[in-house]
């Protein structure tokens, strides 16, 4: 195992430390689409000591049923990314939007921002609806069959995933950290529950596409 320093990119530490997600979610550090800087970069700009991250990294759990990512080989990583994440996301996706739905509805008089975050919501699932139909039918085909991907599409996939991850920050910011409010009942907890997890799995899902998944399926 490689040691790590300042230099090791955040998307290759995660790969290889699977619990470092957590740690660098606690320090607001993005490990999916800002994958590729290094650690030391990434650190500078959140203001926090890079020997601190690393030793928490250090003695943090991987979680239990990580599978090691980089001993996959390309088919076999398509088909562990639709199981573990697009077959649960999308499922996750049509739950909380009638939860959204019901909780703007319900509280949005009181709670205005649940209309914007039930807005915000809505279409981040349309997109990510299309976005996983895509990699399903169109890519992670390609990449099955051709043992490669041709360029442009997975360009227009790292596109969406930043987009997409743009959304999750506002919907975070809407919600004030998912923060719950003293009068929130339990669909409104579940909502902020279930969005919190949802962002801590699609980061996950687009750091494998992001770091380990597309640049090993590129042809150079
Ligand atoms: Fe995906
Ligand atoms: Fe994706």
């Amino acid at each position: 195992m490689a040691e790590l320093d300042g230099n090791s990119k955040v998307g290759d530490i995660v790969t290889q430390s699977p619990g470092a997600a957590k740690v660098f979610a606690r320090h607001g550090i993005d490990f999916c689409c800002g994958g590729g800087r290094p650690l030391g970069d990434a650190c500078g700009e959140r203001g926090v000591a890079v020997e601190k991250v690393l030793a928490e990294i250090a003695s943090a759990d991987a979680p239990a049923d990580a599978p090691d990512w980089s001993a996959l080989g390309l088919e076999q990583l398509c088909d562990e990314i639709e199981r573990r994440y697009h077959v649960p996301q999308l499922e996750d996706l049509a739950r909380l939007e009638g939860l959204a739905r019901k909780v703007a509805s319900v509280h949005g008089e009181r709670h205005p921002e649940l209309r914007q975050l039930a807005e915000l919501y809505i279409g981040l699932k349309e997109e990510l609806d299309q976005h996983f139909m895509k990699e399903e039918q169109v890519l992670f085909p390609m990449i099955r069959q051709m043992g490669h991907a041709p360029p442009p599409p997975v360009e227009v996939m790292r596109r969406e995933h930043v987009e997409a991850g743009d959304v999750l920050r506002k919907l975070r910011e809407v919600s004030g950290g998912y923060a719950l409010p003293e009068d929130a009942c339990n669909s409104y907890r579940a909502l902020y529950e279930g969005l919190a997890a949802f962002e801590r799995d699609l980061h996950e899902h687009i750091h494998v596409e992001n770091n380990v998944l597309f640049p090993r399926a590129l042809p150079y």
